[in-house]
């Protein structure tokens, strides 16, 4: 217990004792985060301070009360702390997260893709829901608005990139003027007026048996090379194609581009909330922000017209819903999809059919900006909220 003949600290003390307080979410200090706001400290040793969460249900609430409680109390002069919670609001929100990218940064090194580039990774909880065909199909999209579309394929031992933009001749490593060691050159292709820049390591092995022995090797070692020995040049946009899963390439990518977005990509069949928590939990302990959810395989239209949905409905919505993204678009299934893939030709370079509509819609409001991101934060809380509702612990 403290001692009462001890004055009480003074307000900026107790603000620099709060510096020691770190939200392990966010990975920085409350103070230097903005979550540490009015202070008070009473002639008696009360302290009072004002703690603002990310969202009203934060999980960590417990543990930043904890830490707060266990730097003060043992304070000489401090008798008692009270802490009066708040919720930020959606811009305070966006700026703490604009500084744990910023930290983030801090501990990455500099990249070769140009800082004018918008970087979006196509990720998701579960593998074989489209995650390559969109992205194959998002480039063509955006090149054909005469833009200049780099895609790295850091699906590293299972891309399919290379197949899927009819695209398979060798890197090649060239020297660029003032630059001391070699550059990848990316293969390149005309789309419209725009223009595609590839890399994937389909383009640097002989043929898929041989990518199999990368495995393991250089997951992210290889990712970090397409990121820093690569010659992007110019770029308008940069699109991964992940591998399945939220592993190691996913959290290597966050440390050494922390400004990439994720698009996340799911079928309606998928259980939304599983996959929610997992894509919601990769954003969230990498600090990425998502730009949008985009449903594929949503459903079938056969020769007479009749709709099937095959995959069941509403996956996309329900994600979107859950992690607060919007939702980009849904892609239905059609066999032109999956040939456009087989042939290095995606349908949506020049098919008319609602799936090839849907991607350039899609690519349309990539261009634009008028998708609004969804910062990450505070996500997990808010899905953990979710799924205590859906299994009746919570009213709604
Ligand atoms: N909208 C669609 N209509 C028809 N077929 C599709 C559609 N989207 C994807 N496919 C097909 O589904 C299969 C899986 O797609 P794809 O390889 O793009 O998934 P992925 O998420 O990248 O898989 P992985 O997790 O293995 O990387 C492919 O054969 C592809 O052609
Ligand atoms: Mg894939």
């Amino acid at each position: 217990m403290a001692d009462r003949t001890v004055a009480p600290p003074s307000v900026d003390e107790v603000r620099n004792l709060l510096r020691s307080v770190i939200d392990p979410e966010l990975g920085a200090n409350i103070v230097d985060l903005g979550m540490a706001g009015e202070v008070s400290v009473s002639e008696t040793g009360l302290v009072t301070i004002g703690v603002k969460l990310t969202i009203k249900g934060c999980p960590l609430r417990a543990q930043i009360k904890n830490d707060i409680e266990s730097r003060l109390e043992t304070h000489p002069g401090v008798t008692k702390v009270k802490i009066e919670w708040g919720e930020m609001t959606a811009d305070e929100r966006s700026d703490v997260m604009t500084k744990a990218r910023w930290n983030a940064r801090e501990t990455a090194s500099d990249t070769a893709v140009p800082t004018s580039a918008r970087v979006m990774a196509i990720a998701s909880g579960k593998g074989g829901v489209g995650k390559s065909s969109v992205t194959a199909n998002l480039a063509v999209a955006l090149a054909a608005e005469g833009n200049v579309v780099g895609v790295l394929d850091a699906d590293i031992w299972g891309f399919s990139i290379p197949r899927m933009l009819g695209m398979s001749d060798r890197l090649e490593a060239r020297r660029i003027d003032g630059v001391e060691k070699p550059r990848i050159i990316p293969n390149e292709r005309t789309i419209g007026t725009g223009l595609l820049k590839v890399v994937s390591t389909g383009m640097l092995v002989e043929d898929e048996e041989t990518a199999l022995m990368w495995r393991g090797l250089m997951l992210t070692k290889a990712v970090e090379q397409f990121l820093n020995d690569v010659h992007w040049g110019e770029l308008d946009f940069l699109l991964i194609d992940m591998p399945p899963g939220t592993g190691d390439v996913q959290m290597g990518l966050a440390r050494m581009l922390p400004r990439t977005d994720l698009i996340i990509v799911t079928t309606p069949a998928v259980s939304a909330q599983k996959v929610a928590i997992r894509a919601a939990d990769m954003a969230r302990r990498s600090f990425l922000r998502v730009a949008g959810v985009i449903e594929n395989m949503s459903h079938f239209t056969c020769e007479h017209g009749n709709v099937y949905p095959l995959f069941g409905e509403g996956g996309g919505t329900t994600l979107a819903n859950d992690i607060g993204a919007e939702l980009l678009g849904r892609i239905p299934i059609e066999n032109a999809v999956a040939h456009g893939s087989d042939t290095g030709e995606p349908i949506a370079i020049s098919g008319s059919s609602p799936a090839a509509v849907s991607i350039r819609d899609i690519a349309r409001k990539i261009i634009e900006g008028t998708v609004p991101v969804a910062e990450m934060a505070g996500c997990s809380a808010r899905l953990l909220e979710s799924v205590e509702v859906a299994l009746g612990k919570k009213p709604v």
